[in-house]
């Protein structure tokens, strides 16, 4: 059986070396399946025209239900890798025709593989998509439910801004501002799940659309789109799902190296807010003390790669005329890497931050050094009517004074500085779990308020869930 899936116009077999540089094989053998749910499709397309017999369907039913289970138990990839495919698509239906005979000659009736490619994809990027969401899901379930635990402890932290000790706040709302970007990201992940749903191109064909009674609804509704695709040339060279849900994984992978940036920081000694269990630290092959956060910084150097490798994406597609070009294949190639990759990547992100211990006691302690309650002591001002530039300007004096002194604010600082605005007494948080509890505003770290946006996430993440269920 010939790898190719033409020749009849050429006299001459083509060049082995470039036949092998233009296969993807090896890179869309997952999509294996999605291609034999696809052709199953088409199958019933070609019967709901009256194209195939019914005895011809059976026939290539019963072939690709083959091929599903030779994919499932290795065989498939393994036989088709030791020939010259130039795709999955083709390789299978090498098969089909290898199984059915004459009669599998019929599976590629009226199809190309650039209605075959597109429609394969969309149903890859619908079910990555979910798995995604679900690992985002994960994600973000994981550091609210640590979050629950170190509200209930009371963990308080320095607050930073440029790395900066900035204001006390408490450990619980930290976690949920590392939970928040991997509720968007689910969301994100399945915007693109429903674009892949949208549109079927199956029976687009080559780009015009065929003069064979193909029925598309049946294929479309087999396939769970919403409905066919309404312009096969838009179709066959549409690549928008598979881009977005790419763009999902990277943004993803560079939401969880953010976090990873701020844990590795945490685990230095220098900080001391974290320890890395020894399921996830690495050793020094030399340094007999040294405990790394490897897989922190691999999830970082892992969003670097693929910013890159999106932008590879992106750059195959530009200029690219509005049809099927074979760049297509590599666009296809580079979004599947993007998104298998960004799986692995936010996999051990999961695990890794698992094994992550907070050190209550440091942090706790810590939370109030460097002046991180100068702001309260300034807002307790204003409140009093001195202005804010005024305010600002007196407790900076106050800090300059106390840190020549090498002490913190204290209350003799509240009253020096109340004096010095003209009042006679002045209240502020001289402690960080004063200065939590005071704070107001919606969305802020003060324990009710990290209460209430942690029952709210509850909520939207249990129902994130039931709907990937
Ligand atoms: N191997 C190609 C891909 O995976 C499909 C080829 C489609 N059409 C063509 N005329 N070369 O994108």
């Amino acid at each position: 059986m010939s790898a190719l899936q033409w020749g009849g116009r050429f006299t001459r077999a083509p060049d082995a070396g470039l036949i092998a540089f233009g296969s993807s094989l090896r890179e869309d053998m997952l999509l294996a399946p999605f291609d034999v749910e696809c052709s199953l499709a088409h199958v019933a397309a070609l019967r709901g025209g009256g194209i195939i017999d019914e005895a011809q369907a059976a026939a290539l039913t019963a072939a690709l239900e083959r091929v599903r289970g030779e994919i499932a138990d290795g065989a498939f990839a393994a036989a088709a890798c030791e020939q010259n495919f130039e795709d999955v698509h083709g390789a299978i239906d090498a098969r089909v025709r290898e199984i059915a005979g004459v009669t599998g000659e019929w599976l590629h009736a009226g199809r190309s593989r650039n209605d075959q490619v597109a429609t394969t994809l969309l149903l890859y990027v619908r079910d990555r998509a979910r798995v995604a969401a679900g690992q985002a899901q994960a994600i973000a379930a994981a550091f609210v439910a640590r979050a629950r635990v170190e509200l209930e402890a009371e963990t308080l932290l320095a607050g930073t801004t440029h790395r900066q000790p900035a204001q006390p706040v408490l450990l619980a709302f930290v976690l949920l501002a590392w939970a928040e970007p991997f509720v968007r990201a689910a969301t994100r992940f399945l915007a693109a799940e429903a674009t892949a749903r949208a549109f079927c191109p199956l029976g687009s064909a080559a780009l015009a659309g065929s003069t064979l009674p193909l029925a598309r609804e049946r294929a479309a509704s087999a396939l769970r789109f919403e409905r066919p695709s309404r312009n096969a040339l838009d179709a066959i060279g549409n690549r928008d799902a598979a881009l977005d849900l790419a763009h999902a994984s990277v943004r993803a992978v560079v939401d969880a190296s953010r976090i990873c940036e701020e844990l590795i920081a945490w685990s230095a000694p220098a900080y001391g807010y974290v320890r890395l269990g020894d399921e996830a630290a690495t050793g020094s092959s030399l340094m007999p003390q040294k405990r790394n956060p490897d897989p922190f910084e691999l999830v970082r150097a892992h969003a670097a790669a693929a910013i890159g490798a999106y932008s590879g994406a992106l750059g195959t597609l530009c200029g690219l005329a509005p049809s099927y070009q074979r760049d297509l294949q590599v666009t296809k190639s580079q979004a599947i890497g993007i998104i298998e990759d960004a799986l692995v990547t936010l996999q051990a992100f999961e695990r890794a931050s698992a094994a992550v211990a907070f050190d209550r006691n440091r942090m706790t302690e810590r939370a109030r050094k460097g002046y991180t309650l100068a702001t309260d002591l300034a807002d307790a001002l204003i409140a009093r009517g001195v202005t804010a530039r005024a305010a600002h300007a007196l407790v900076g004096r106050a800090v300059a004074e106390a840190e020549s002194e090498r002490r913190p604010l204290d209350a003799a600082d509240l009253e020096r500085v109340a004096t010095s605005a003209g009042l006679t007494s002045l209240t502020a948080p001289l402690d960080a779990t004063a200065s939590v509890a005071a704070k107001r505003t919606e969305g802020s770290t003060s324990p009710d308020c990290v209460g209430a946006q942690l029952d709210e996430l509850d909520r939207e993440l249990l129902a994130l869930a039931k709907a990937l269920a």
